[in-house]
């Protein structure tokens, strides 16, 4: 797949993306955490822990995907999507992390995967590490020891070469913020370390971009001839507004968030070396508080030269936006963020509905790292609470969110190849435990064969993608849009009345951008936008 022919927008599902994809994480899903040799991460330890997750869940089972390859591709076919994202567990593939032991039991598993969604005609974008370090690499000093820079390499390159010739497009780490400071800052992710928050995190994100930066060199070098695949990073971040936007000192805090967020990572990979901005506060603190040199480790020229340039797109995963005031001593950046209180909210607190903040870092990522190939390989909202299969809010959250890329791709130019929601299905959210419930089909897991049971949502982006666009008023209907069978509706009448005080609140409350919210049905349905989309049916 070459990067000019391909102007296609993925829509993947909590695995990956091809402008319209799902994506799924080996963890969160696919249960099965000793089967065939596969040996423990750093997951199965954290959930194994009393207290860390909540309710105490684990990934154990999850929701069995590595039992359930039909029924996942079953649900994708329903979707319609294109493009499936998933990631691939290290320690299911080398047990101790080292090329010591290659389960092939474990590489199987990826490789029935991966043919039955080729037969299926939806093609796989598969994550090397989304967060199941092995444990045993762990026990050596895990992200904070260099010489995981190494093992990283070896392991990408065992995976390129079992898979290579089926999976064209791969992100080599998904969200190093999180790794660095969910995971080494605050120490709620595994491996739960909290207790050097000044250094583990800028240590663990400079291995990480090394880490990367040798993948992906390792593809460029000995894959890439002959498989003909790309290869980059996925990057998190939120969008960040002053809070006062008359006051200089919010606007700059603002930019601090961003680049303290997406920078860390991108400019060294896009630009070279870390931001001066970020260097600069990070040494003046770091003097500040009596100590000999910055916080922030340094690259030499020579790593510089090494990573700069180790992109063959920008992996992008975004959610929300925050507002930011100046704050002299509190965290890293020296900015405090808040929420506007008139947002909607979702299931999770760190997430309110905020879609035109997407379109803004969209047009951040163009202009700062280059004007790259942008795939959008995360974007989603959740619920909690009982089971509410009328998920009108995620409706709502889509089409927002999708009319805000389409803005940025056809007005503003920015170049857009893909995008992927998250997720398939209700998962392991990480420490949230189940409670917190990001997909399109809910699992019920009271029922031993852990059905899933599409959600509303599930006909909506189905719909997106099948019309390949949204259709105006006067359209409707139109022969592109998918319908519920029956027996679902069933299901969403006993629900919708779980759900009456949810949808009202969805429907009545008041955009506060009302001139961002309407959606640009007309550009919607020209030809281009089909292109873009890349729908698995085109429409004329
Ligand atoms: C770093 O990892 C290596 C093995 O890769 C190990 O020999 C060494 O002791 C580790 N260093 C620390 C400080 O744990
Ligand atoms: C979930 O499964 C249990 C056990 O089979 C069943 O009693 C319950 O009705 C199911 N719930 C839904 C919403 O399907």
């Amino acid at each position: 797949m070459s990067l000019n022919v391909v102007a296609k927008l993925l829509i993947v599902i909590t695995s990956s993306y091809d402008i319209f994809s799902c994506y799924a994480q080996t963890l969160q899903i696919e249960g099965a955490w000793r089967a065939d040799g596969k040996g423990l991460s750093i997951w199965d330890k954290f959930a194994h822990t009393a207290l860390k997750i909540s309710q105490d869940e684990n990934g154990d089972i999850a929701c069995d995907s590595y039992n359930k390859i039909a029924e996942d591709i079953n649900s994708l076919k329903t979707l319609r999507v294109n493009h499936y994202r998933f990631s691939i567990s290290w320690p299911r593939i080398m047990p101790d992390g080292t090329t010591r032991k290659i389960n092939e039991a474990g590489l199987n598993y990826y490789h029935r995967l991966v043919d039955a969604l080729l037969a299926a005609n939806i093609k796989p974008q598969v994550t090397l590490y989304h967060w199941d370090l092995p444990q045993a690499l762990q026990d050596v000093g895990g992200w904070e020891n260099d010489t995981i820079v190494d093992r990283f390499r070896d392991y990408a390159d065992v995976v390129f070469n079992s898979l290579g010739d089926k999976v064209k497009f791969w992100i080599t780490i998904n969200e190093p913020y999180n790794v660095a400071m969910v995971g080494h800052g605050y120490g709620s992710a595994a491996p739960g370390i909290s207790f050097r928050p000044g250094t583990a995190p800028y240590i663990v994100a400079h291995n990480l971009i090394k880490a990367h930066a040798e993948a992906w060199h390792v593809y460029n070098d000995k894959y890439r001839a002959k498989h003909g695949g790309i290869v980059g990073i996925t990057i998190n971040s939120d969008w960040a507004e002053p809070r006062n936007p008359y006051k200089q000192e919010d606007a700059d805090a603002a930019l601090r968030v961003v680049q303290f967020q997406i920078g860390w990572f991108a400019h060294p990979v896009f630009n070279g070396d870390y931001s001066d901005l970020m260097k600069n506060i990070i040494r003046e603190r770091s003097l500040a508080a009596g100590r000999p040199q910055s916080r922030l480790p340094e690259f030499t020229p020579a790593e510089v030269a090494r990573i700069k340039g180790t992109h063959d797109y920008f992996g992008f995963n975004h959610y929300t936006t925050v507002l930011a005031y100046n704050m002299d001593y509190k965290n890293l950046e020296g900015a405090g963020t808040v929420a506007d209180r008139t947002w909607l909210d979702s299931g999770s607190f760190w997430l309110k509905v905020t879609p035109m903040g997407f379109r803004k870092i969209l047009n951040f990522i163009k202009e700062e790292y280059g004007d790259p190939p942008i795939y959008i390989t995360e974007n989603g909202v959740s619920e909690r609470g009982p089971m509410n299969l009328n998920d009108v809010h995620r409706i709502h959250y889509y089409d927002n969110y999708i009319n805000q890329a389409l803005k940025a791709y056809l007005l503003d130019g920015v170049d857009i190849r893909g995008y992927a929601a998250w997720t398939l299905m209700d998962n392991l959210e990480w420490a949230t435990g189940f409670d917190e419930k990001f997909g399109f089909f809910y699992v019920n897991r009271s029922d031993p064969s852990l059905p899933r049971i599409p959600k509303k949502s599930v006909w909506n982006y189905a719909t997106i993608i099948n019309c390949n666009g949204f259709i105006s008023p006067g359209e409707s209907p139109h022969e592109c849009q998918i319908h519920e069978p029956e027996a679902v509706i069933c299901l969403l009448i006993v629900s919708f009345f779980l759900s009456v005080v949810l949808s009202v609140v969805s429907f009545i409350h008041p955009s506060i951008h009302p001139t961002e919210s309407f959606l640009v049905y007309r550009i919607y349905s020209s030809t281009s936008v089909g292109q873009f989309l890349g729908f698995g049916s085109v429409r004329s």
